[in-house]
């Protein structure tokens, strides 16, 4: 499956610099460890498992597991029976075993230039512990769900690793999202507690958290789920409160004369006031290896979010061990990852994986482009980052800019690259590694998702030749296989579905709340395979091209969204009778959202119904899934039985004429109709 040697032709190499003293120097090497991760994983996970502290051992198998529906229920167990807490191994082993308390564990960096603070490891186990105390004395216990809705500062690490240290299950949402979608998230992973903030800036636009967070809650008691805990940091407001007890995100430099911080006393707490007096000690409680660690909502085809559970041991060994293979991790290295740690990038690749490592890190709270488009690179002068890790759609933005912004700053300890989220187009590939890191970086693109936790397909940076657009190869442990739709696996050079034929540790283990929607989702379609939902070609030299995804998902800038969930926003709306919503290739974006709309009789199509059509979506799901276009459309192409075909949508989205064998249409009249109110016309 993979080649017995890497091809020679066509392929970008990593320097001889690099190759020395990486953990994995050669393709050999991964071959070799490669094959090890498979025959003998409980030899080669346990090689990472030994640097973790545990309080018992497992019991049964190191990885137990039925990946097949014919058989009965899934289930993926790694290490059961072993007694630890993913907490005390990111912080306490690395301040008291370690030694590395004085080590910065972050560089935290404002959205506003000047903003900024540091926390070492020995800080942030004091704050962590602090806040674990506070979340005791407010009654959650292990096993209870806390909501998380908090912009980019470092104690969304601290909440974060506090619920891990007493065992509850943190719910993080992105803190972009609107309060229906926060809402429907508290409701459905039954939070006793929501941890927000007052507000925060993004670029110039002041974001007011608390408001939305508010109205959430209010949402949620109408629904008859009253949450009546709400624990406030003060992120913008200047008060000596914050300095008195020492806010480690200094207020912004901006005046916030219009934040608006509702507070109702009843309710609402101040993170400030609760952490005041706490004590700095807070002793662990230890869990089994398959206690829930955390729940991440991720977008489901029904339009329903799933909540994506992970659980300790595994989702710890793997982030762990892909963090040091992937970014080549070394302990003088600085690394950035700019995602938000709302998203799964950020929780395995900003608080876990690298804390795992005791890795110094920056944290950005703000944008790519604010104040300027040199943002980026004027940090990693300044942190002196050596491994830098962004999405596509970042690269794509600032490359629009050309290469002055980049050159401007020196970028010199710049050592690898990754990227993650879509598909990485080669040009995009290219200017990131010729301009930003002038050919002297490798570029990891790493293929994963919410559920699989980690890296899955990956280039290894000094072993793996790199194709530009390829994710590669598969990271240790995990066997891809490319079906067709009979679900016959496909060899040699092909095109197909991309499945999994067994588990990882670090692989999601069910759907919270709802196991049948798991094994619906992920195994039913071809029984005794993980399906991914994305498409995949192999090349003759054996590389994997992730080709996006084949369900009814769509990536924008990174984000998955289905349509199903922006279509039943825009249904919601008085006007609409029917919607369908499809991608359209975007330069920034790699896809952007289409949407036909037909309306409800003797309602007219204007401007001013299409601005709230898109405040419809943004208020329902929030800004990120605010469609591009909508398209008046008295009538949608159906099949006889009434099924949309958007195959032909997403034709009509792209003004191309040959729309393919349209023979199951019902009604073909309804096509020249769509071309000729295509709002986009010339593009
Ligand atoms: O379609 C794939 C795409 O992002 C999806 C997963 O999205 P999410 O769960 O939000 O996690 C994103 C961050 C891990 C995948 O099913 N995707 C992610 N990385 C890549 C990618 N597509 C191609 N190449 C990648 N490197």
């Amino acid at each position: 499956m993979i080649p017995d040697k890497a091809p020679g032709e066509d392929v970008l190499h990593a320097s001889g610099d690099l190759k020395k003293g990486a953990h994995v120097p050669s393709f050999e090497k991964y071959k070799e460890l490669y094959v090890k991760s498979i025959e003998s994983p409980e030899e080669f996970w346990g090689d990472f498992a030994k640097d973790f502290f545990w309080k018992t051992k497992y019991t049964g198998k190191f990885l137990d597991y039925n990946f097949d529906v014919t058989k009965g229920a899934i289930y993926v167990k790694c290490m059961e029976g072993a007694l630890t807490n993913i907490c005390y191994n990111v912080l306490d082993r690395n301040v008291h075993d370690r030694k590395l308390g004085d080590k910065v564990a972050f560089y935290w960096e404002g959205n506003e230039p000047g903003d900024e603070k540091t926390v070492t490891y020995r800080e942030l186990l004091q704050r962590v512990c602090k806040f674990a105390n506070v979340l005791k004395s407010q009654g959650v216990k292990k096993g209870d769900r806390v909501s998380i809705y908090m912009p980019m500062v470092v104690e969304l690490v601290e909440a974060m690793l506090a619920c891990a240290r007493i065992g509850a299950v943190h719910s993080i949402v992105f803190a972009g999202f609107s309060s229906e979608s926060l809402c429907e998230r508290i409701m459905d992973s039954r939070c006793s507690l929501l941890i927000t903030a007052d507000g925060f800036y993004r670029g110039d636009k002041l974001i007011n958290l608390k408001l939305i967070a508010d109205e959430a809650l209010e949402k949620c008691r109408d629904k008859s789920f009253p949450v009546e805990k709400c624990i406030m940091l003060k992120h913008l407001t200047k008060e000596d409160e914050s300095t008195v007890h020492g806010s480690l995100s200094p207020p912004a430099k901006r005046a916030c004369s219009d934040l608006q911080v509702p507070w109702n006393p009843e309710v609402d707490m101040c993170w400030h006031s609760l952490v005041c007096g706490v004590s700095e000690e807070c002793e662990p409680v230890w869990c089994d290896s398959e206690d829930p660690l955390f729940i991440l909502y991720t977008s489901g085809s029904t339009g329903k979010p799933k909540g994506v559970l992970h659980t300790v041991s595994g989702y710890m060994l793997y982030t762990a061990a892909t963090f040091k293979m992937v970014f080549d991790y070394h302990p003088d290295d600085v690394y950035w990852c700019t995602a938000d740690i709302g998203w799964i990038t950020g929780h395995s690749y900003i608080t876990y994986g690298p804390l795992a490592n005791g890795a110094t890190s920056v944290l950005f709270e703000g944008l790519p482009t604010y104040p300027d488009v040199s943002r980026m690179w004027e940090i990693v002068d300044k942190y002196h980052v050596s491994k830098f890790y962004t999405a596509p759609t970042a690269i794509r933005l600032l490359m629009k800019f050309g290469s002055e912004p980049v050159q401007k700053y020196k970028r010199d300890s710049l050592k690898i690259l990754g990227t993650v989220g879509e598909p990485i187009n080669p040009e995009a590939w290219q200017w990131y590694y010729n301009v930003v890191g002038e050919k002297r970086c490798p570029v990891v693109d790493t293929f994963w998702q919410t559920e699989t936790g980690g890296h899955v397909m990956t280039p290894l940076p000094a072993a793996t030749p790199m194709k530009p657009g390829s994710a590669t190869f598969p990271f240790f442990g995990v066997v891809p296989a490319i079906l067709n739709e009979s679900g016959e696996e496909l060899d040699g050079p092909s095109e197909g579905y991309l499945v999994f034929k067994q588990p990882w540790p670090g692989v999601m283990r069910t759907v919270y709340g709802n196991h049948q929607r798991f094994e619906t989702t992920y195994f039913k379609k071809f029984p005794g395979y993980y399906v991914t939902g994305d498409g995949c070609r192999r090349d003759k030299d054996g590389y994997y091209w992730i080709t996006g995804r084949i369900d009814d998902m769509l990536n924008v800038s990174g984000h998955l969204l289905s349509t199903a969930e922006v279509e039943s926003a825009l249904v919601e709306h008085e006007a609409v009778a029917e919607a369908a919503v499809v991608g359209r290739p975007h330069l920034v974006k790699g896809e952007s959202l289409y949407c036909f709309v037909t309306l409800n009789d003797g309602i007219s199509y204007n401007q001013k119904l299409e601005a709230e059509l898109k405040k419809q979506v943004r208020v329902k799901i929030g800004a990120i899934a605010t469609p591009d276009f909508i398209q008046n459309a008295p009538g949608l192409p159906k099949t006889r039985s009434g099924k949309i075909m958007r195959r032909v949508l997403r034709k009509i989205a792209c003004n191309e004429r040959d729309l393919g064998d349209v023979s199951t249409l019902a009604d073909s009249s309804v096509i020249d109709q769509l071309f000729e109110n295509r709002c986009c016309t010339g593009v």
